[in-house]
C-alpha cells in the first residue's frame, strides 16, 4: 500500500505555481515529516494529497489508483483548527460517526470522555474538539493520515497524549502518517524520514 504523488504541480491562479515537479511517496505504516518555511505550500500539498484540491499537473495515487471520488476517503486530513472542521449544528456523537466506524480503544487512548458525546461543538475546548477530529479521521477505512499542524495549538501534555494514541493505532493498523510541523523536536521524535519543502 503506497500513497504517491508524481510530478505534481499546483497553482491557485495562473500567475504562480505554489509547487511544481514535486514527487512524494509514503508507504504503509511509515511516518514521514514535512517541514519548510511559512507559506511554502505545505498545507496546499496536504490538501492535494488528501483529495481536497485537484493538482494541475501530475498524479496522486493510492495503491496505483487515483483517490476515490466518493465514499470513504482512505487518505484523511486533520489540520490545526478543529472548530473549522466540525459542523456546529451536530452533537459530537454525530460528528464522530461521520468518520464511519470508530473503535472504542481509540477513543480511550485519545481520552475522549463519554459525557462529551452529547455536547455541541461549542461546549468543548479546542483540545477536546481536536481529539474528536483525530478520532473521526481514524475510522476503520483510513490508510493514511495527513496531520497538518495537528497539535500546534495544544499544551505539551495533550499533544503527547494525542500523538501517543495516533502512533499506537497507526502501528496496529499499518496506517502511514505525514507529519507537517514547524516543531523540529516533534518531527525528530516521530518520523523516520523528513522532507524539507522550499
Ligand atoms: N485559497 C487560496 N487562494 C490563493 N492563494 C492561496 C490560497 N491558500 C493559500 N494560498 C497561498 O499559497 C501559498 C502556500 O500556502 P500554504 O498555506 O500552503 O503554506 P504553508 O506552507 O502551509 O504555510 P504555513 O507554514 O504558514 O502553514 C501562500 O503564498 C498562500 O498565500
Ligand atoms: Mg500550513
Amino acid at each position: 500500500m503506497q500513497l504517491e504523488a508524481k510530478n505534481i504541480g499546483f497553482s491557485y491562479d495562473k500567475s504562480r505555481w505554489i509547487f511544481r515537479n514535486l514527487d512524494f511517496t509514503i508507504g504503509a505504516g511509515e511516518i514521514v515529516g514535512i517541514r519548510g518555511r511559512s507559506g511554502c505550500g505545505k498545507t496546499t500539498f496536504a490538501r492535494v494529497l488528501s483529495g481536497y484540491e485537484q493538482q494541475k499537473e501530475g498524479t496522486v495515487t493510492l495503491k496505483n489508483s487515483p483517490l476515490p471520488k466518493r465514499g470513504y476517503q482512505p487518505v484523511q486530513l486533520v489540520f490545526q483548527h478543529p472548530e473549522k472542521a466540525v459542523n456546529p449544528k451536530w452533537r459530537m456523537e454525530k460528528v464522530l460517526h461521520e468518520g464511519g466506524k470508530i473503535d472504542g480503544q481509540l477513543l480511550d487512548l485519545l481520552g475522549v470522555k463519554q459525557e462529551w458525546l452529547t455536547r455541541w461543538p461549542n461546549e468543548l475546548s479546542g483540545g477536546e474538539l481536536q481529539r474528536f477530529c483525530v478520532a473521526r479521521a481514524l475510522g476503520t477505512g483510513t490508510r493514511f493520515l495527513i496531520a497538518d499542524e495537528m497539535t500546534t495549538m495544544l499544551d505539551a501534555i495533550t499533544q503527547a497524549q494525542i500523538w501517543h494514541a495516533v502512533v499506537e493505532i497507526a502501528r496496529q493498523r499499518k496506517i502511514g502518517i505525514v507529519v507537517i510541523s514547524h516543531e523540529e523536536a516533534l518531527i525528530r521524535r516521530l518520523c523516520t524520514r523528513v522532507v524539507t519543502f522550499s
